[in-house]
């Protein structure tokens, strides 16, 4: 069984970041210093994906390139990545923003949701994130009851996470009742990205996981909480959950970013959790997920064939073992030993 994973990338780190103009790679073809060569990405259909996708303009994705994307009708792809690797992964791939969502505390810790999650872990992921250098902007996650208790500790919380985690903005769910947060925020010059619909840490309110604005008052209140965010000083929204015909309207009504999950396509940007879009979660089915690989079933299969050569005594064979020292071994080889 060939898995794209066993070519591991042969080129030194910064060659996933080249300076601009370095990239001798034209744009829109498949690139060559991520994963060398062939095998391709087995789970894209053929000729459907380049090896790698990163722009040949690669400087730091900020605030301002987000709303000149959105004045230039540009979609904005955002990720959820939570490690080192994740991040290298979704920055290879392009993606103008990196959530390092309270999701976690679902994908990664295993809760039912994500009440559980506490700035520190916020402060952990988000370190290892950035430590990817990746190009996109990195977005933290407030997690629940770190911004809601009083503008004082949000702030300090907030600021954890730019100091601690290097987050370049944060995200806080709700609308009206935050606005003097965001203000409390953008003023200690903290870039704030707002979240309204469907916000998974008022889930017991809710009584589950429900669209929200389906009714003629809740979509009224949506749309005004939106305009209220944008005049607090919030750089960019999420809108998830929502109907499409909704998250149209609040678009239309802002002038800066929406970013849409669950909420259709007319937003300017799109946000998905990567366990969910590479069909790493294979539990949860939400209608708005599209999974673009399955690879639970690619590393399941990985896992199961590595046991049975392991059984078999297959694995590990001679290409993937250590000889005895050569007898007049190189400064090299000594300094191998
Ligand atoms: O925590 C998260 O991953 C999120 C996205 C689902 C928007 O808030």
């Amino acid at each position: 069984m060939t898995l794209y994973y066993r070519k591991r990338p042969t080129a030194p780190k910064c060659s996933m970041r080249p300076a601009d103009g370095d990239d001798p790679t034209p744009p829109g073809t498949a690139g060559g210093d991520l994963l060398d060569g062939p095998p391709p990405l087995r789970y894209y259909p053929p000729g459907s994906a380049p090896l790698r996708e990163r722009p040949m303009t690669s400087s730091q994705i900020n605030v301002k390139t987000l709303l000149a994307m959105r004045r230039r009708g540009e979609k904005i792809a955002m990720v959820t990545a939570y490690d080192y690797h994740s991040a290298r992964i979704c920055d290879a791939a392009g993606v103008e923003m990196i959530l390092v969502g309270d999701t976690l505390g679902m994908v990664i810790q295993g809760h039912e949701n994500t009440l559980p999650v506490t700035v520190d872990d916020i402060v952990y992921h988000s370190r290892m994130v950035r430590r990817a250098d990746p190009r996109a902007l990195v977005v933290a996650d407030m997690p629940f009851l770190s911004y809601q208790v009083s503008t004082a500790e949000a702030v300090a919380n907030a600021g954890r996470l730019l100091k601690e985690g290097r987050a370049q903005a944060v995200k806080i769910e709700g609308g009206r009742e935050f606005l003097n947060t965001v203000g409390a925020l953008t003023d200690a010059s903290i870039p704030v990205m707002g979240h309204v619909g469907l916000t998974p840490q008022s889930v017991h309110r809710f009584g589950g996981f429900r669209v929200q604005g389906r009714s003629e008052d809740s979509a009224k209140r949506l749309v005004e909480d939106a305009g209220l965010l944008e005049r607090a000083g919030c750089f960019s929204l999420v809108l998830e959950g929502i109907p499409f015909e909704l998250a149209r309207e609040i678009t239309e009504s802002l002038s800066i970013p929406t970013i849409g999950i669950g909420a259709g396509p007319h937003c300017d940007g799109q946000v998905l959790v990567f366990h969910d879009l590479l069909g790493i979660e294979n539990e949860l089915k939400p209608k708005f997920v599209k999974k673009y690989a399955d690879l639970n079933d690619v590393m399941i299969a990985a896992i199961a064939e590595y046991r049975r050569e392991v059984k078999s005594g297959a694995f590990p064979d001679l290409d993937h073992s250590y000889g005895a020292a050569p007898r007049r071994a190189s400064r090299a080889d000594r300094e191998d030993d």
